[in-house]
């Protein structure tokens, strides 16, 4: 029912928004479209990537032959676009009948996960619709420091992508011999990520030297989910 009572009064709140409740609809689907234009396709939480590219301007040569460990980065921000190639490098799904991933898995059993540390947050990749999940809106990079014994430039990077692995997925079919699996994976996938950095003209390093504990807690990562190799990325400071 919709318009205004009999005699017109509106008495409180609650009826005045029940005896309206067709504007109240208009207004709150204004509102949705207006969202959703300006912060492109993006619900709450969940971050839908742009589409990445698997076509770029520098060869893998040039990628190969242009790594290079950076550790001073500028503070400037990374766009969607440059964030979406790198963790598509990482952990994109690139045969979509299967499931199969940029970087090689033991078994195909996809034990890493990707986690995105940036200045408004922390976020998970989800390979599956190339999107992110929002877990935090701390900023966990000074943590990163803190944890990687005072390694300032995580700090200073605009992302810091910190692989983790799921061991248990690889001990089910591996035992033991999964863990060495999970870190090989871990190496192939760090790669990718240095060598799109390069392509994208950025700068990157592989961190290794860390209390797995503090990042853990830092991420509040889940049982059983830990923490392997972290890679900041960001335009190269000279
Ligand atoms: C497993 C591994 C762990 C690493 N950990 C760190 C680290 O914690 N901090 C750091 O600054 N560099 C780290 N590095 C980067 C190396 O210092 C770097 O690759 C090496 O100096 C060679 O230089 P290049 O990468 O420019 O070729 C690590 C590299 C590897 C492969």
């Amino acid at each position: 029912m919709t318009g205004m009572p009999p005699g017109g009064a509106v008495s409180s709140p609650g009826a005045f928004l029940w005896y309206n409740q067709g504007m109240f609809v208009r207004v709150m689907s204004y509102f949705f479209i207006i969202t959703i234009l300006l912060e492109g396709i993006s619900f709450g939480d969940v971050i839908n990537l742009p589409a990445p590219k698997s076509r770029g301007k520098v060869t893998v040569e040039e990628a190969v032959q242009g790594r290079r460990s950076y550790r001073e980065f500028h503070p400037n921000e990374l766009n969607q676009e440059q964030i979406s190639q790198l963790l598509w490098s990482g952990q994109g799904i690139t045969d979509n009948d299967f499931d199969l991933r940029a970087a090689p898995s033991a078994g195909a059993l996809f034990p890493l996960q990707l986690l995105l540390s940036k200045k408004d947050g922390l976020y998970r990749y989800v390979p599956q619709g190339h999107k992110l999940l929002k877990m935090s809106g701390e900023d966990k990079r000074p943590s990163l420091v803190r944890a990687a014994l005072g390694q300032k430039f995580l700090g200073d990077a605009p992302c810091v992508v910190v692989i983790t692995a799921l061991f248990d997925k690889s001990r089910s079919k591996y035992g033991m011999r999964g863990d060495r699996y999970a870190f090989m994976e871990a190496g192939h996938a760090a790669e990718n990520i240095c060598l799109q950095a390069v392509a994208l003209g950025l700068g990157s390093v592989v961190v290794g030297s860390f209390w797995d504990n503090a990042i853990a807690a830092a991420l509040e990562l889940p049982a059983g989910e830990t923490p392997v190799y972290m890679i900041p990325v960001g335009y190269i400071k000279q």
